[in-house]
């Protein structure tokens, strides 16, 4: 017994060839003449190189009657040409050789009820089903045509991309990034050839990639701070929360302003930003240095008075740098950090500043005297805020303001620094400036009434007085600290000053 579904393809076989034969696609051979039911143009004949088939079946409770020619490619298989076939129950077909000789009467095959018919009948289809069964597989033909020269476009596209992005890509980091080299080799080597703004990016995201975190070791506002290890070196990680992304990028910004690396600004190495699927990790990878921070390391220790105009003169390096514009190609703009304070400094091994957290700074665009992000009225730390910023008059127009204002900062620092200084056996707790007039977490309100209004600062003692490098650092101070910020000294000149003191106190840095 055949299958509904070898009757279906017979059945269409066998109607697509009555079609094609009918609308002259396959041109008739010379010899056999048949009656072709479907033959109206040439008076119900066909001629063939085949056979002549007829079949009768059932349509809609009609008997009907077909009549065509067979082309003899399409009598195949060769004993039983499917065309030939009849369907037991369904479809009674008759296929001959001679003249004419489909002009048999079928009977209709048994078994098929009166009132059925088969649907796939050649005879009950109209145009319509006709058309779409020519125009169906075209269709389809064609849609696969299209779908894979598009798939062969989009693979040359990627492949080609690939191609462009291995000159860039990370796994070219070989070249770079050699087994034996060290941090500070690779960035002593890329940014001294390069720009001058530190490591290319895809290097940087590798190296961000292979560190492994240590251990926390401190919280600010923006996230936390992790030691990790690079090749046996120790990095410092800052890991923002994924809100705080403006900041990472800015930080990660200023870092990479050309020629701003210096021993006295906290080293930068890398900037990356990781995607895991549920939230964005943004890394910033810096030197690390073991003691911390200026506060911590106040905290923990008094100085002498050679590790005080070490850290002294070493901070204000760190900030006449920042302050400095250095003009021509390899040239850098002056920066403004606006949160300096002992927390956002670094003492390094060798008991020397460097200046961290560049989040705030701002930059100067010397040729069209304007400054690169559109400054907020009040940023950085309420403590050590300067008078024009808490009471709203810092001319923010002037890029020269925003300096002025890390100077008062730095005389904070400094008052920080000298309490600490054991000079003659005595020294001071650590404290931070304003302790004895402000509340721990003071508003801007309760810092304005101090420093502006009552225009207090803090207290320089009278035996510093006693002591030239004391003496000296308390002048510094006070002329950090006038509340006109236009009269205060220059980095620069502090700078300056404090070398003569080094050399003076034969201080070795
Ligand atoms: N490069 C580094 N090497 C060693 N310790 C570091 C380094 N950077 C930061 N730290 C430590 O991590 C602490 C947190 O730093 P972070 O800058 O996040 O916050 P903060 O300076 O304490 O506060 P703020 O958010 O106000 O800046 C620092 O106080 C310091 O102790
Ligand atoms: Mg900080």
């Amino acid at each position: 017994m055949r299958s509904d579904g070898n009757l279906a393809v017979m059945s269409l076989r066998r109607t697509a060839l009555a079609l094609l034969v009918l609308i002259g696609l396959i041109a008739p051979g010379d010899a056999l003449k048949c009656n072709c039911t479907n033959c109206e143009k040439s008076g119900y004949e066909c001629e063939t190189d085949g056979a002549c088939m007829a079949s009768t079946s059932y349509i809609k409770g009609q008997e009907q009657h077909v009549r065509i020619c067979i082309p003899r490619e399409s009598l195949i298989p060769p004993g039983q040409p499917i065309y030939c076939l009849s369907a037991e129950g369904v479809l009674n077909t008759h296929c001959c050789y001679t003249d004419y000789c489909n002009s048999v009467d079928l009977q209709v095959p048994n078994g098929v009820p009166k009132h059925e018919s088969w649907p796939g009948t050649p005879g009950s289809w109209g145009p319509v089903e006709l058309v779409a069964v020519i125009a169906g597989p075209v269709f389809v033909f064609c849609l696969l045509l299209i779908v894979g020269v598009f798939l062969f476009q989009h693979h040359q596209r990627n492949y080609n991309h690939r191609q462009r992005l291995d000159v860039e890509d990370p796994s070219c980091d070989h070249l770079y990034l050699a087994k034996d080299k060290t941090l500070q080799d690779l960035i002593f080597d890329l940014s001294t050839s390069g720009s001058g703004s530190g490591l290319p990016l895809f290097v940087q995201r590798t190296v961000a990639r292979t560190i492994v975190l240590q251990e926390i070791i401190g919280k600010g506002r923006f996230g936390e701070v992790w030691r990790g290890k690079w090749r046996g070196g120790d990095v410092a990680v800052k890991i923002f929360s994924s809100r705080e992304e403006r900041s990472w990028f800015r930080e990660a910004e200023i870092y990479q302003t050309i020629m701003l690396r210096h021993e006295n600004i906290l080293g930068f190495i890398a900037a990356d930003n990781k995607d895991n699927g549920t939230w964005t990790q943004l890394w910033l990878v810096s030197d690390y240095h073991e003691h911390g921070s200026l506060f911590d390391y106040l905290n923990h220790y008094s100085v002498t008075i050679e590790g005080m105009i070490k850290l002294a003169l070493s901070a204000a390096s760190g900030l006449a740098h920042l302050h400095m514009e250095i003009l021509g190609t390899q040239g850098k703009p002056g920066i403004a950090h606006r949160d300096l304070k002992s927390k956002n400094i670094l003492v390094k091994k060798n008991g020397t500043c460097a200046i961290a957290d560049l989040g705030l700074a701002v930059r100067h665009e010397s040729i069209t005297d304007t400054i690169d992000i559109a400054p907020n009225q009040r940023v950085g730390t309420k403590r050590y805020m300067a008078p024009e910023v808490l009471d709203e008059t810092i001319n923010m127009k002037h890029f020269d303001s925003f300096k002025c204002a890390d100077i008062y900062a730095l005389g904070l620092v400094y008052w920080e620094i000298a309490r600490r200084c054991n000079a003659g056996g005595i020294h001071e707790e650590y404290q931070l400036p304003y302790y004895d007039l402000v509340p721990s977490d003071p508003s801007i309100e309760e810092m304005r009434k101090v420093v502006c209004d009552q225009r207090l600062r803090p207290n320089v003692p009278n035996w510093w007085q006693s002591y030239e490098a004391l003496r000296v650092m308390g002048k510094i101070m006070r002329e950090c600290w006038y509340a006109n910020g236009a009269a205060r000294l220059t980095a620069l000149r502090i700078k300056k000053t404090l070398s003569q003191l080094s050399v003076q106190e034969d201080v070795k840095m």
